[in-house]
């Protein structure tokens, strides 16, 4: 017998390489006091069944609510040996409260175990993850509100297309945060079913209560399924795609704040607090922060993909191989926190160069849509028709290296004799903006109103 908890049937000590590998503390050990709250509900309720005694269940309770005490402090010492985080809280009330704590290991497994503390670990990462980018939308709203009259290029193909505001394009990231916000709440809802009492695969002989032991940690039900409870990790795939595609949102962003901040395009300045310099350039102002949310996009994506690759070809039930589901989720959890938290610094802070937006806005014939728009309403020409015609405006203003707006009446009149001074009226890049009214468009009134909406929904 070896000096290991299951060591009953072995003879001699394992490799180190074995321990190498096989060892999670290191990483698991973020899960020690969803592992407590595992373990006082389970003894509660083997307590309450008969399962064992009250005196039993009260020491280990005992002995378990010091164990939370010590991580919180951190004085509680992780010991590789043990191998996880399960043995290692087990072992340590084995020295707290001696051979009762043996006990509380009855009608459960470390299978169900991890998947129990796993699911409340990811539940509470959901959580302040909503918090983190209900402030970022916050942040993107305030900034909204204040911008929703600034005119800027929307571009297709990153070519000038339509004039819009800054208001309006800062509001396409809410929406993109609120589906987010939407993936993780439906994530959460259907990982809320809890694991505990499955065991190892197939249940337990023991008359236990899996309903109390789920209301105690907050799930709504017990898992239906033994092997489906310690096989799934579904939640963690479910919660990473959400994180996954949050990321990318993010990366877009930030990218934009990439080429905003060059001098080349000059919409935005970052302020010192999310700027850094150059070691070599004395002019360079970095975004660097804005670059790293880019980055580490990669990091998130790629732990979603890790663990499809590594749950992909497992069999029912546990394997090992699952235990390679834990740093992947955290660092990216972590990263996406991380990044949220950027964005929302670097939204808050920016400056804003609105003359430079609007000439921006102007350049590129950013409103000849709006001059085919006037010639389908004002002369009742086809649309493809006034396209024609706007086309041959177009080439005309850049044959005289000038903007539309600053084509003469007659210029216009000698492609298309029936225009008149009325069509000066749609060839500003404001004008442009405020007539697009459409639900959804970026018209000034509609940005501030919607603006104002998102604001008044996230009132904490
Ligand atoms: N550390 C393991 C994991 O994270 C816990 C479950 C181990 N179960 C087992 N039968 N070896 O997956």
């Amino acid at each position: 017998m070896t000096s290991k908890i299951w060591g009953g049937r072995f003879q001699s000590a394992t490799d180190a390489v074995l321990e190498a590998i096989n060892v999670s503390i290191d990483f698991d050990k973020r899960l020690g006091l969803q592992d407590v709250r595992g373990s006082l509900a389970h003894v509660a309720m083997l307590a309450a069944r008969g399962i064992v005694s009250k005196a039993d269940a009260d020491q280990i309770a005992q002995g378990l609510e010091r164990i939370e005490g010590e991580i919180e402090s951190g004085a509680f010492n992780f010991s590789r040996a043990l191998e996880d985080i399960h043995m290692n809280v087990e072992s340590r009330l084995a020295e707290l409260i001696g051979p009762a704590a043996g006990r509380l290991h009855t009608a459960r497994s470390r299978n169900d175990q991890v998947a129990t503390d796993f699911k409340l670990y990811i539940r509470d990462a959901i959580d302040a993850l909503d918090a983190a980018l209900a402030d970022l939308q916050r942040a993107l709203a305030t900034r909204a509100l204040e911008e929703a009259g600034g005119v800027m290029p929307g571009f297709t193909h990153l070519q000038s297309a339509q004039p819009v505001t800054l208001g309006h394009h800062l509001l396409a990231y809410v929406e993109m945060i609120a589906r987010d916000r939407s993936r993780f709440r439906d994530a959460r809802a259907r990982l809320n079913e809890c694991p505990l009492g499955a065991a190892a695969l197939a249940g337990t002989s023991f008359p236990i209560d899996r309903v109390m032991t789920a209301q105690a940690l907050g799930f709504d039900r017990p898992t239906a399924n033994s092997l489906d409870s310690v096989s799934d990790r579904d939640f963690v795939l479910e919660t990473l795609s959400a994180a996954a595609i949050c990321a990318t949102h993010l990366s877009r962003f930030a990218e934009e704040i990439v080429l905003w901040t060059t001098p080349q395009f000059g919409f935005v300045a970052l302020s010192d607090k999310f700027t850094t310099g150059s070691s070599i350039m004395p002019q360079k102002r970095n975004p660097d922060a804005a670059e790293l949310a880019r980055g580490k996009s990669g990091r998130v994506i790629g732990a979603l993909v890790a663990l499809f690759v590594v749950m992909k070809g497992l069999p029912l039930a546990y394997s090992k191989d699952m235990q390679e589901d834990k740093e992947g989720a955290f660092d990216a959890l972590d990263t996406l926190a991380l990044s949220i938290a950027a964005i929302a610094g670097m939204v808050y802070d920016m400056r804003v160069d609105r003359a430079r937006m609007k000439a921006a806005a102007g350049a590129g014939y950013a409103t000849a849509t709006d001059l085919a728009d006037w010639l389908v309403r004002a002369l009742a020409l086809p649309f493809r028709e006034a396209h024609h015609v706007t086309g041959r405006i177009v080439a005309l203003a850049e044959a005289r290296g000038v903007g539309l707006d600053e084509l003469t009446l007659k210029e216009l009149q000698g492609v298309e004799p029936r225009i008149t001074a009325e069509v000066l009226d749609v060839l500003g890049v404001e004008k442009s903006v405020e007539s697009r009214k459409s639900f959804g468009g970026t018209a000034p009134d509609n940005v501030r109103a919607a603006a104002l909406a998102w604001l008044e929904k996230l009132k904490t």
